[in-house]
């Protein structure tokens, strides 16, 4: 199949030339496109056999259920049985943004997207392309992060080219995403409702405008505990390098990673270390990648996933990474670099 790759220049953005991809979107085909958080790889929701092909052309295994986007808060109400008051404050506080709500699907949603369960997530995205393509196509989208599964997600069209092309219809290119990371994702049917997936929008924030939620930390339980939101069962985000966290005050994080770097060495094994700003330079070894500084999280949770990939590209195959402090979108970067790393975390 040929992917037609559509730059969009952002500085004079014509809404217009998202036409042909939103008529293909409409009619079946699959779009991958720019969202503030990352790139998803859409497909019209209301067509079973369109959601089909973003499971086949991602590798996703089908018990894995899709967030449908929408691009006003009113198209919602064809999507779920009720609206709960809860649910509409945080829409009106948060949409358009990184914040994705699980609520009672009508029947319209189709099965293919909910892996059969009997609610349906939702969200509007915060994106002036992702907007308009929506707008265009006239249908709600349904959209997983556009990799191939099983890969880190992708923040640049770029990461989207190198995983889905030849497997998709259309890539449009609106250049980095804001935040980095996926949306918080939040169960409404819940009450207080549990927050499934930390991201952009965090626990205090959700609390300030609707009292008590569940920070439901699925990764960190252990046993056969079943996750409610079934895409954090995958060992996800993963470099192809076996990755391992350490955790500490940052003088004894340095030396730690410096001695496991040291025994590295000898296996002529090519390491690699993910570091902030301010220590940086302190490390020796074959690659070292820097996400931003400590002091703006925000910066990191853009880059984390480039920084992925860019270990990959360089055949890394073994990294140590910083923790990075867990506040704020903080609990986010470390929920996904624990993921990439499946759990394995060095305290020092
Ligand atoms: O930021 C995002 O959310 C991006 C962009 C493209 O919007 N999308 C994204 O989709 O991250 P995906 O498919 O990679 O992750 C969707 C998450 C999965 O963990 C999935 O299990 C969960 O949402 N999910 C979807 N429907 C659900 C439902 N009905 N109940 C519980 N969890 C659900
Ligand atoms: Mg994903």
């Amino acid at each position: 199949m040929e992917t037609l790759v559509l730059k969009i220049d952002s500085s004079r953005f014509d809404p217009e030339v998202l036409l042909p991809a939103a008529v293909a979107l409409a009619e079946g085909k699959l779009v991958a496109f720019p969202t503030e958080t990352v790139y998803g790889l859409g497909a019209n929701a209301l067509d079973p056999i369109a959601v089909g092909r973003i499971f086949k052309a991602k590798g996703r295994p089908s018990d894995n259920p899709l967030i449908v986007h929408i691009s006003r808060i009113e198209d919602i109400n064809q999507l779920i049985v009720s609206m709960p008051e809860k649910a509409r404050i945080l829409a009106d506080a948060f949409w358009p943004g990184p914040l994705t709500m699980v609520l009672n699907k009508s029947n319209l949603v189709p099965d293919v997207i909910t892996a059969g369960l009997s609610t349906v997530a939702v969200r509007v995205p915060d994106n002036e392309i992702a907007l308009s393509l929506i707008g265009q196509a006239g249908v709600p989208v349904a959209a997983p992060s556009a990799n191939l599964s099983g890969k880190p997600s992708p923040t640049d069209a770029a990461h989207v080219i190198q995983d889905l092309s030849g497997r998709i219809d259309f890539i449009i290119d609106g250049g980095n995403c804001k935040v980095g990371l996926e949306s918080t994702v939040i169960d409404m049917t819940a009450d207080p409702p549990v927050v499934l997936r930390p991201g952009g929008i965090t626990a205090e924030m959700l609390e300030k405008k609707i009292g008590k939620v569940i920070a439901d930390n699925v990764l960190e339980k252990d046993g056969d505990n079943i996750p409610k939101s079934p895409g954090m069962k995958y060992r996800h985000y993963s470099p192809k390098a076996e990755m391992t966290i350490v955790s500490g005050d940052p003088k004894k994080m340095v030396d730690a990673i410096n001695n496991l770097l040291g025994r590295y060495k000898a296996g002529n094994l090519k390491t690699g270390v993910l570091a902030s700003e301010e220590t940086r330079a302190l490390y020796d070894a074959s690659v070292v990648l820097c996400p931003g500084s400590m002091k703006r999280p925000e910066n990191i949770a853009a880059e984390i996933y480039s920084c992925l990939r860019k270990f990959d590209d360089e055949g890394v195959e073994i990294i140590f990474t910083e923790a990075f402090p867990e506040h704020g979108i903080g609990h986010a970067i470390m929920n996904r670099l624990k993921k990439a790393a499946g759990g394995r975390i060095i305290r020092v």
